[in-house]
């Protein structure tokens, strides 16, 4: 590349301008790569054994791990820590009413929590409930409950490399066949995640949603939105959908609240928290039956498993993130990062989701079959060249044969790493690729009965 001259084009370079400015920092402790292939090796090389404060860009997931503004943080003052009937609660409730305008509303404790109530109450064994893709935890809950789970992905989602606007669509057609053929009771409800997360952070239209609302109470099944990245996926429908570029992202979020029966929602995405969860109903029967189980587990209605605080600081993250400055830079910055990858040559799933990167390991390494787990393999490099931790999302997450393609994700916290932090994953990027035929593929040499990402040891082939 020649060098760039201009001061315009320098200053371009930068990336998007924060809409924000910092207030208080946290050091990052800078390890030497000594260090890191010491901690790697006492991980069995599975980077959710390694210490965060040995981490310079940490990258791992976009759950919890945001910065909270001022005005979040004020509210927290505010919390009322009344056991029932809290003030805080019923802020919460208005503001969940406001913004996605489903009456009966539970919080809870994270994402998972809304998912486990509302599957323990509704599914028999037996039954089934589709998606245009189910997050892990939702699809567990599911199963949990003896219940099937189905992925019904768009076509499009197929081709990683293609830029077509909506990939985290519902395939409308084999929707309306499933729900057509299945018998009486069968199919409970279907899951639309905004944005589709394991599908690449893909949107869904606002025609697919309400193709799918429509077939959903045509056959007398539930529409339930994962809407934990809600606002994400509305600004990538007023940019992207015909008839929508005048359209508020407040509107186009009620517009989706409007498609569902159920909402749930981890707030720890958008909700800009970094703990919270949201479970939302139109039915007042199913409320009330969700209330009565969750005094078990989670705690009394009015806080679900969460302090007075939390649900203060959810309620001011619910308006902010519907800032349409604030969403520009949060996807300025993923595009930002994918831009600087694909320059460099690195193949990464397009278009690029709302909440990170995802990388396309096999075609960066490949030199490693897929029973050496490529995505392994390029995770455990960044970090040992970069001080970067990403997560595997391929055959050691869903398991050799799952057809599942092998992608290391670099999802990116909200509001916390700055455009440079950023620039120096592209650095560590470009050493990998000069020297990427000397990267190792590992293998399995401990792993627990389930979800082995977590915990498994690994030893470098
Ligand atoms: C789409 C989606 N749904 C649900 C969840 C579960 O939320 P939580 O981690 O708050 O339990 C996640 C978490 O990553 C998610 O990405």
């Amino acid at each position: 590349m020649p060098p760039m001259t201009d001061p315009l084009e320098r200053i371009a370079a930068l990336g998007p301008v924060e809409p924000y400015r910092v207030k208080m920092v946290e050091p990052i402790k800078q390890t030497s790569p000594d260090e890191r292939e010491r901690l790697l090796v006492e991980a069995g090389y599975n980077l959710f054994r390694i210490p965060a404060e040995a981490v310079l860009v940490d990258l791992l997931t976009d759950s919890g791990t945001g910065a909270m503004s001022h005005y979040q943080w004020s509210a927290l003052m505010q919390g009322d820590e009344s056991y029932a009937g809290a003030r805080s609660f019923f802020r919460f409730r208005d503001t969940v009413r406001e913004v996605f305008g489903l009456p009966e509303v539970i919080p809870t404790h994270q994402g998972r929590a809304a998912e486990h109530l509302l599957f323990a109450e509704l599914l028999k064994p037996g039954q089934r409930v589709l998606s245009n893709t189910f997050f892990d935890t939702t699809r567990a809950n599911v199963e949990v409950a003896g219940a099937f789970a189905d992925d019904l992905p768009a076509v499009e989602a197929r081709d990683l490399g293609s830029q077509a606007p909506f990939k985290g669509d519902v395939d409308l057609l084999r929707l309306e066949a499933a729900l057509k053929d299945a018998s009486a009771g069968e199919i409970v409800g279907v899951v639309m995640t905004v944005t589709n997360n394991a599908g690449g952070g893909q949107p869904v239209s606002l025609a697919n949603l309400r193709a799918a609302s429509a077939l959903c109470r045509r056959y007398g099944v539930l529409l339930i939105l994962d809407a934990s990245r809600i606002a994400e996926n509305a600004f990538f429908i007023k940019e992207r959908e015909e008839g929508c570029a005048d359209r508020s992202v407040a509107e186009i979020v009620r517009a989706m609240g409007e498609c569902a029966d159920v909402l749930t929602m981890s707030a720890k995405k958008d909700g800009l928290v970094n703990i919270g969860g949201v479970l939302a109903l139109r039915d007042t029967d199913l409320a009330e039956r969700i209330r009565r189980r969750m005094v078990v587990t989670e705690g009394f209605p009015t806080y679900g498993g969460l302090a007075g605080r939390d649900m203060e600081a959810i309620a001011v993250g619910l308006k902010e993130v519907l800032d349409e400055q604030y969403l520009a830079h949060r996807i300025g910055q993923t595009r930002f990062l994918a831009g600087l990858l694909r320059d460099l040559g690195v193949p990464i799933i397009e278009p690029p989701g709302g909440h990170g990167v995802f990388v396309n390991a096999r075609v960066f390494l490949p030199h490693i079959p897929v029973e050496q787990f490529p995505g392994q393999a390029l995770a455990i490099t960044l970090y040992s060249e970069g001080g970067i931790r990403g997560c595997e999302i391929g055959s050691v997450m869903f398991g050799l044969g799952s057809g599942h393609p092998e992608l290391v994700r670099l999802a990116i916290p909200r509001r916390t790493y700055s455009n440079a932090q950023l620039g120096w994953v592209a650095t560590t990027f470009a050493a990998l690729r000069d020297k990427k035929s000397s990267i190792r593929g590992v293998r399995i040499v401990e792993e627990p009965p389930v979800l082995r990402h977590f915990t498994a040891r690994f030893e470098l082939v």
